[in-house]
């Protein structure tokens, strides 16, 4: 497999984010406004074939890995035939999803069927009252339904994904490490980080990596686990293994000296980082008349293309910088 994707730093690049609709079911405070309207126009959205032609380019010039996410990503309507045909490529991904997994019920299963190895939900409460207040929907039950049919089509180990918030649910940390290690879950704390639509995001309110781990090792002891490599997760053993916990510090102790990770936008937007500035359009290329006649011509500028973010990719996302200038995008719009 080639390595194509190197930027200035050296980082290889081998995982991109693939969102597949700004869409969600839910609106969790800290991602999108309750009264979220601005959707993406449908005609700008790639359409699958549009996405294959990316996606075909990006594995073989080294990606991979893709984890497909949104929005909500099961809310695509093809999401199914999406992940058979990623599994199609010549040079085949592996395939992830990042979900809330309010429609795993009916998905797991087919999504398992056509290739999918590995989920992600996102959790953040065991509480049903917290959970609607946090998302505005009563749908708790959907989620743990949505796990649980994961589990049952092999999908496992499923990775929970939790943010804590000061207040709302950061007396939850052991709690939820309990339920995991009850469940089978694997579980991984998520430093919240400033993409909230309102920009009340504070440093000085946020629950840090090193106060959840404080927390958990009042009831567990926590070992790390070696070999990290470039995934984002800090890993510990809890008492002693087999289960694992992980918390992703993203701002707090962040790990771009390691990112091997590229964003594709529902509405085919290239980014380096969550927190880039600067978007590359793919999309025009894609439905440039001359080079859609010239599939060798189309080819060749996507790589081109794809290289060019590579190569403008900073050091850092630049959190921690005093001109830190959040994305103008929600995160939904961009793919978390
Ligand atoms: C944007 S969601 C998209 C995929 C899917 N709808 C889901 O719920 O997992 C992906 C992940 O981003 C996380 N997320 C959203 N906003 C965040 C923020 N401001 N800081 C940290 N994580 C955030 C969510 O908790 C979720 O785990």
């Amino acid at each position: 497999m080639s390595a194509d994707l190197v930027d200035t730093f050296g980082r290889v690049h081998r995982d991109m984010r693939v969102s597949l609709t700004d869409k969600c079911n839910l609106r969790c405070t800290y991602c999108m406004p309750s009264d979220f309207a601005d959707w993406l126009p449908g005609p700008s959205l790639l359409s699958t074939d549009e996405l294959m032609q990316v996606l075909d380019v990006a594995t073989s010039l080294g990606i991979d890995g893709v984890r497909l996410t949104g929005g909500e990503p099961l809310l695509r309507a093809d999401v199914v035939d999406v992940v058979r045909r990623i599994t199609e490529l010549e040079h085949a991904p592996e395939i992830s999803v990042t979900t809330n997994g309010l429609r795993l019920t009916t998905l797991a299963q087919p999504l398992a069927d056509a290739g999918l190895k590995r989920v992600n939900v996102s959790l953040d409460t065991l509480d049903r009252d917290r959970f609607k207040a946090m998302t505005f929907r009563d749908r708790f039950d959907d989620v743990i339904a949505g796990i649980k049919a994961a589990q049952a089509a092999g999908l496992a180990p499923v990775k929970v994904n939790t943010v804590l918030m000061k207040g709302v649910n950061d007396d939850e940390a052991p709690a939820l490490l309990r339920r995991a290690l009850d469940e089978g879950w694997r579980l991984r704390f998520i430093e919240q980080m400033p993409l909230d639509p309102s920009g009340v995001w504070l440093r000085s309110t946020m629950i840090t990596a090193d106060d959840i781990y404080a927390w958990l090792t009042e009831h567990y002891t926590l070992t790390p686990v070696p070999a990290r490599g470039s995934a984002p997760a800090e890993e510990f053993y809890v008492d002693g293994g087999p289960a694992t916990v992980g918390i992703i510090a993203s701002v707090t102790r962040p790990f771009c000296g390691a990112c091997d990770r590229l964003r594709l936008t529902a509405d085919g937007q290239l980014r380096n980082c969550l927190f880039a500035r600067d978007e590359l359009d793919l999309r025009t290329a894609l439905r440039d008349e001359a080079l859609a006649a010239d599939p060798r011509a189309l080819r060749t500028e996507l790589e081109r293309r794809l290289r060019l973010v590579v190569a403008d990719k900073l050091p850092g996302h630049g959190i921690n910088d005093a001109n830190f200038i959040q994305p103008s995008r929600p995160m939904s719009a961009i793919g978390g």
